[in-house]
């Protein structure tokens, strides 16, 4: 973990959050790389859940809602964690995290530890409203990305022609008060998640159909972005475990350097939010069947990924350390650098004009980022693209100027190959696919 923090940094993925200050607890900063992984992640999800469905829509809904609509969810009351404070240093932990508390014990190296009662912290962050002090309102920074999707459930229904079973997918930024932040970008304040919640009929066999229907596509997902299937499991949640809202729950789960750990979780919410919602509101949640004339409020099966920690497990998964080099074997549809151009040498202007020449080319057509690269010599070139996982190195040497071909360089078997100019783009085109 410590080795990829750091090529995490060196390589421009992921900063600490305003390190220059000292940081701020449980924040981090995206890179030039860091950003381009993010955005091929949650562009593969949204064209794989909206734009190749027919019974997905998408939304953007904003980040600070009317409080009432987090008493209605549930959260105030209910979406806290048990805290417990360390009596000799005053720090504090999970209560239910007890690989977190045992570690703790062992760093005051064999002092007696007391902890206080494990007392419920809420984990929603607050945020105040207005420009008159003392009449500002106070507000939650979404504690999950969900409620601004099923407040809007009649505006969608009313504005769109959607019939039920259908869903909404939302991309976007989550705030908590986590106790203990830890494991790089596994557990942060703020992070960002996908999110769909996939309204069906009130019946507990479309409930088990649809909850076991998006399980298997989304563990299928990851799957076909690279994760191995050994690495990959699910994990039921007993009663006692289930947040508030869910009658069934499972995290599909990744094998991390330190044990199972969850990466997104699919939920059966049954009408708890609709329902709650229609109860503070006073507004009706209900869905009209136009082809059975019945009238009722939907379940909703949800599906709740953390794209900070897909990003991480895609990350540690690609992570290698070979003799020569450390290379990221990034699924090519993931990579931050899709291709690098290569001139041989940065100072003979007719292999720049060349080499620039199939780079715009490339740049335009190319689907994703294509870098340039001319600093330093090829060898070290190469090392550099293969730590942020760059599949394809494409140089332009002085062979170039006679034959028109390139040699394309390929990052996991390192192994280079002559190829034509004039073929060059559908050939990267059709390894990138
Ligand atoms: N809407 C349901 C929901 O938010 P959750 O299990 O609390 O459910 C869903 O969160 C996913 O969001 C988690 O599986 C994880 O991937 C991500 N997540 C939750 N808390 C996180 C945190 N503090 N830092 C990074 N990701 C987090």
């Amino acid at each position: 973990m410590e080795k990829l923090v750091a090529l995490c940094k060196r390589r421009g993925f992921i900063y600490p959050g305003s390190e220059i200050y000292g940081g701020l607890g449980g924040t981090w900063d995206y890179g030039p790389m860091g950003v381009e992984l993010k955005k091929n992640i949650k562009d593969l999800w949204w064209r794989e859940i909206v734009e190749l469905r027919d019974d997905m829509v998408g939304i953007d809904a904003a980040i600070m809602m009317n409080p009432k609509a987090w008493e209605a969810s549930g959260h105030v009351e209910a979406f806290t964690d048990p805290l417990v404070e360390c009596k000799v240093c005053h720090l504090r932990f999970r209560s239910d995290k007890p690989d977190e508390i045992k570690q703790h014990i062992e760093s005051h190296k064999g002092v007696k530890v007391d902890w206080t009662e494990p007392q419920q912290f809420n984990l929603l962050v607050k945020a105040y409203l207005g420009v008159l002090e003392g009449k500002q309102s106070e507000l939650y920074l979404r504690g999950e990305i969900t409620n601004g999707v099923h407040v809007n459930f009649k505006n969608i229904v009313n504005s769109m022609r959607v019939k039920i079973p259908f869903g909404v997918a939302q991309i976007g930024k989550a705030f908590r008060n986590e106790i203990t932040p830890g494991n790089f970008v596994f557990r942060s304040r703020e992070f960002e998640q996908m999110e769909t919640q996939f309204y069906i009929k009130p019946d507990e066999a479309e409930g088990k159909k649809w909850f076991e229907y998006w399980k298997k596509n989304r563990i299928g997902w990851y799957l076909s972005l690279g994760l191995p299937k050994d690495k990959l499991r699910f994990h039921d949640h007993e009663p006692e475990k289930r947040a508030h809202y869910a009658r069934m729950a499972t995290d599909i789960e990744y094998l991390t350097p330190w044990g199972w750990d969850e990466m997104m979780g699919i939920h059966h919410r049954g009408d708890w939010d609709l329902s709650r919602h229609q109860q503070y509101s006073g507004k009706p949640m209900i869905y009209n069947d136009p082809e059975t004339g019945d009238a009722f409020i939907p379940w909703d099966i949800e599906t709740s990924a953390g794209i900070d920690r897909s990003l991480l497990f895609f990350l540690m998964d690609a992570y290698r350390e070979e003799e020569k080099r450390i290379v990221l074997k990034l699924h090519p549809k993931l990579v931050p650098v899709k291709v690098a151009v290569f001139p041989l040498l940065a100072n003979k202007p007719d292999l720049i004009i060349k080499a620039k020449e199939i780079y715009r080319n490339l740049k335009i057509n190319i689907d994703g980022l294509v870098q340039w690269d001319d600093r330093g010599n090829i060898g070290k070139r190469y090392l550099a693209q293969d730590e942020v996982g760059t599949p394809y190195c494409v140089t332009v040497d002085f062979q170039t100027l006679e034959d028109d071909t390139v040699t394309i360089r390929d990052r996991d078997t390192t192994k280079q190959e002559r190829i034509k100019v004039l073929g060059l783009l559908e050939y990267l085109q059709g390894k990138l696919s």
